[in-house]
């Protein structure tokens, strides 16, 4: 079987494609999941893609990519990311890499989504670029997989 990648999304990020359109743009969570899913095929993983609007469910499911050995997580934690000491500890007890993504920059806006809690223990963060920032964060897990760091 193909090694896993989950791709986890946070709290109104299942508002894609309507939510401020200004700054989040037009394409819709089920857009950037054909993106994932075709990313996944170009770097043979199979893809888990998921969205919840609470902290809980994203620290269960990080510990189930944990759980079940997967090359890697793609995680946006959206507003989570500046708050969450516990999605920090989740990060941290698995040993499995995790990108950090953020469909706007996050350091071009407002101080508070300056600091990212995730990103202490997070192997890498993309932000700025849009969806595509998933599909670059897929490539970059698989590049870390043949690398094998
Ligand atoms: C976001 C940035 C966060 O600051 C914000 O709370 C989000 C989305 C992004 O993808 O740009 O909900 O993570």
């Amino acid at each position: 079987m193909a090694p896993t990648v989950y791709v986890i999304n946070g709290p109104n990020l299942n508002l894609l494609g309507t939510r401020e359109p200004a700054t989040y743009g037009r394409a819709t969570l089920a857009d950037v999941e054909t993106l994932c899913r075709e990313a996944g095929d170009r770097h043979g993983f199979e893809i888990v893609f998921r969205q919840s609007n609470h902290e809980g469910d994203l620290v269960s499911w990080i510990q189930e990519a944990g759980a079940e050995g997967a090359a890697g997580i793609v995680l946006n934690a959206a507003a989570y990311t500046h708050t969450s000491v516990a999605l920090l500890d989740a990060v941290a007890a698995i040993a499995v890499p995790v990108i950090e993504v953020h469909i706007s920059n996050v350091h071009a806006r407002e101080p508070f989504r300056h600091v990212s809690y995730v990103a202490r223990a997070a192997k890498g963060v993309i932000c700025g670029l849009g969806p595509q920032g998933y599909a670059l964060a897929i490539a970059g897990l698989a590049g870390l997989a043949v690398k094998g760091s």
